[in-house]
């Protein structure tokens, strides 16, 4: 069984709607990982080179397509181009690194990881963690970068991440390729009904990234609000009998977003995808109202703070709200 459900980009090009998602799993462990979760059924792989991983993914996916069942046709694989790489003449190079990772031929998708750009001091050892701000870049001449790897068959699709609706717009001026998507954090705390009204009326698919709200993180602060322990999300699911987790799953699929979901337990892989396979359930209109109407709270995990003075940072006017 695979995963069947796919949603039309705007290039006409299919995307399956649920991908697998890369972070935080180390270079050994994601060897299985990927193994397990093509196995189980995922097609979508969603990676990135700043997750440091993309080697192990590349063993991962050549060792299933020697077993000959899957072909590198029915993959979807994305990655996303990191902020040291925004100069046009490193976009190129960054993107053959990747395929080289991947061993792959070719992407499916390639994303600007974030809008702001970063200094790319030395080429060939780039610290994964530095940070040190290159406002002068504008992700313009990156985006202009984007659209060459399609016309020359490395990429079938290029997007964005983390972009806001004025950034967005930006883009829409003087591409030559639409970006097909826009991938962002979304979950109930966080979930991005604007964004999400205007990439629909220009055509672009949200991707939502953290739709668990990436309960693992490294950078978790005490007093955190954690969307898989909600109140409202918890009785959602007990009306349905489900976890928590499958109706925050529900809140991006029922929403037709494409959904990127991070495990590296074997039975966690396998629920999520048999979750979306089967769907049991569909959240219905009094749910959206129940998780929009009764949840104040608005955060997001992922803020990149540490990129906060940046010129481009998308999220500038974002302030979470935790009532007290
Ligand atoms: N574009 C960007 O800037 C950006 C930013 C962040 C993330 N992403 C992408 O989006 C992906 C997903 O986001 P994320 O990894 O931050 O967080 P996430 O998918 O919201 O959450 C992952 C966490 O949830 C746990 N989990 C998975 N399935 C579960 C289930 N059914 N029940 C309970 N817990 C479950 C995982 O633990 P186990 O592994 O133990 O199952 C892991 O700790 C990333 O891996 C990455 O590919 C993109």
């Amino acid at each position: 069984m695979s995963s069947s459900k796919s949603l039309l980009l705007n290039n006409n090009l299919e995307i399956p709607q649920l991908a697998l998602g890369t972070y935080a799993t180390s270079d050994e462990e994601i060897i299985n990982v990927v193994e397990t979760a093509l196995t189980v059924g995922y097609r979508h792989i969603d990676c990135a080179w700043i997750y440091g991983n993309e080697k192990g993914i590349g063993q991962g996916l050549i060792k299933q397509l020697n077993k000959g069942e899957i072909k590198r046709s029915d993959l979807y694989l994305t990655s996303k181009l990191w902020c040291t790489f925004h100069k046009s003449e490193r976009v190129r190079q960054q993107c053959l690194a990747t395929i080289n990772d991947l061993q792959c031929q070719y992407l499916d998708l390639f994303l600007i990881h974030w809008p702001f750009a970063f200094i790319d001091k030395d080429p060939s050892e780039n610290n994964r963690d530095e940070i040190r701000l290159a406002d002068e870049i504008d992700f313009i001449e990156t985006w202009k970068a984007m659209e060459l790897l399609i016309d020359e068959g490395l990429v079938k699709s290029i997007g964005l991440s983390n972009f806001n609706e004025e950034q967005i717009e930006r883009i829409l001026q003087i591409c030559k390729y639409k970006p097909v998507v826009n991938q962002v954090e979304i979950h109930p705390y966080c979930p991005q009904i604007e964004l999400e009204n205007f990439c629909k009326k220009h055509q672009i698919l949200l991707e939502a990234y953290a739709p668990l709200g990436a309960k693992d993180r490294s950078w978790k602060n005490e007093n955190d609000p954690e969307i898989l322990e909600d109140k409202t999300i918890k009785s959602i699911a007990e009306k349905y009998n489900v976890h928590p987790a499958s109706i925050l799953l529900h809140y991006i699929i029922d929403r037709n977003i494409i959904c990127i979901v991070k495990s590296s337990n074997y039975q966690r892989i396998k629920d999520n995808f048999n979750l979306f396979q089967q769907n049991q359930f569909q959240l219905t209109q009094e749910d959206f109202n129940k998780i929009h109407d009764e949840i104040k709270i608005r955060f997001r995990y992922y803020k990149m703070t540490d990129a906060k003075d940046a010129k481009q940072h998308p999220f500038k006017d974002w302030q979470d709200f935790i009532p007290q």
